[in-house]
């Protein structure tokens, strides 16, 4: 698929007042996307699990204006209350998706959107925030298109999301699902993410992702701040080689069940993306101390107790701790006993991915 593709060519059919309402789900990079170029193109491949329980619900109510001129009329809500402080990246996101969606400007209105999970808990809601808007505006199109399949749907979805945020497109459908174009994936592409279709062994199905909240509040560094270090970066290159060799390495790791290979690459992928932060210019920690002690205790574990158990890290100081559903009695008794006391409130979230 090109991207003149998806540009929605009947918007004379649109309804003059309609309601759509959608929702998209959070996910977890397994191998970190980390550098762009052009418009929201991953330097290298990554590819995530789809989290269950993390979601964004959002309406968009539309209604046709009189007369149309050349800017975006919006308002939006979190939780019922209005937020104008979205309103400049929300308006970015539609700057970009104008051209396939280019009705836009001919209508008034308003974004409601909640999140399953605390706004103000540190876990990023822009991947299921974006991709929950991209997807009404996909069931806007559809609903006066009976012809468009659900795949083209979802992919459309996908397609404009990561104009809003890049890993929104891995969040609009699918369960591992791969973004940017790798030689090992067929089909893969950097304008969408397209579902991981390779053989994936019973151990990395059903898993569960407990998100250790260390640190409450909002990110220290923005992704677009932090993209853009990427840019000049003494060692971008070689982590964009990195990500890529990676993904050609989970491939029979994902086939075989290896447990042990499955948590070196993802820990090794989560430390990279935060290696890259340490030695950018300016550089930062986002890691907190508790970070770390949480890291150990995983470790030592780990080691003693045998049990299949690994983390992650997004560009922030919370721990998903990944593992196994056979695992999950004596991992929460682990969490109980020695994880939360590092946790902000002692919260957790217990999601899971589930195929
Ligand atoms: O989608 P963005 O631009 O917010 O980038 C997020 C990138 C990471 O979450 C740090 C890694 C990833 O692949 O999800």
């Amino acid at each position: 698929m090109d991207p003149k593709d998806f540009i929605y060519k009947t918007p004379q059919l649109l309804p003059d007042l309609a309601i759509y309402t959608s929702e998209a789900p959070s996910n977890i990079a397994l191998v970190k996307y980390w550098g762009k170029y052009g418009e929201q193109l991953p330097k290298n491949t990554s590819i995530s699990y789809t989290l269950e329980k993390c979601k964004t619900q959002t309406e968009v109510i539309l209604k046709k204006r009189i007369e149309a001129d050349d800017q975006f009329y919006f308002e939006v809500f979190l939780d019922g209350e209005s937020k104008p402080s979205f309103k400049s990246k929300i308006d970015t996101f539609l700057k970009r998706i104008e051209v396939y969606t280019p009705f836009l400007k001919s209508f008034q209105f308003e974004i409601h959107t909640k999140n399953t999970f605390p706004h103000s808990s540190g876990i990023a809601s822009s991947a299921s925030g974006m991709a929950a808007l991209a997807k009404c505006f996909v069931a806007m199109e559809a609903s006066v298109q009976p012809e468009m399949t659900e795949a083209f749907q979802t992919q459309k979805a996908s397609f404009l999301a990561r104009l809003g945020s890049g890993s929104a497109c891995r969040s609009t459908g699918g369960k591992l699902v791969v973004w940017g174009q790798h030689q090992d994936i067929k089909g893969s592409s950097g304008f969408y993410g397209v579902d991981y279709r390779d053989e994936v062994h019973n151990n990395f199905r059903n898993f569960r992702d407990s998100i250790l909240l260390i640190d409450e509040g909002q990110k220290q560094v923005s992704s677009s701040v932090g993209h853009d270090l990427m840019h000049g970066h003494p060692f971008a290159e070689q982590r964009f080689q990195q990500a890529d060799q990676n993904i050609t390495k989970l491939k029979p790791i994902l086939a075989s069940g290896n447990f042990d290979e499955f948590f070196a690459l993802v820990e090794s992928e989560a430390l990279s993306l935060h290696a890259m932060m340490m030695t950018s210019s300016p550089y930062f920690i986002l890691m907190k101390p508790n970070t770390l002690e949480v890291i150990n205790k995983i470790w030592e574990f780990r080691t003693s107790e045998k049990v299949p158990v690994g983390f992650t890290l997004d560009a922030g100081a919370n721990v998903h701790l990944l593992y196994p559903e056979a695992s999950e009695t004596r991992i929460r008794v682990f969490i109980d006993e020695h994880l939360l006391q590092f946790c902000q409130g002692e919260k957790v979230i217990h999601d899971q991915i589930q195929f």
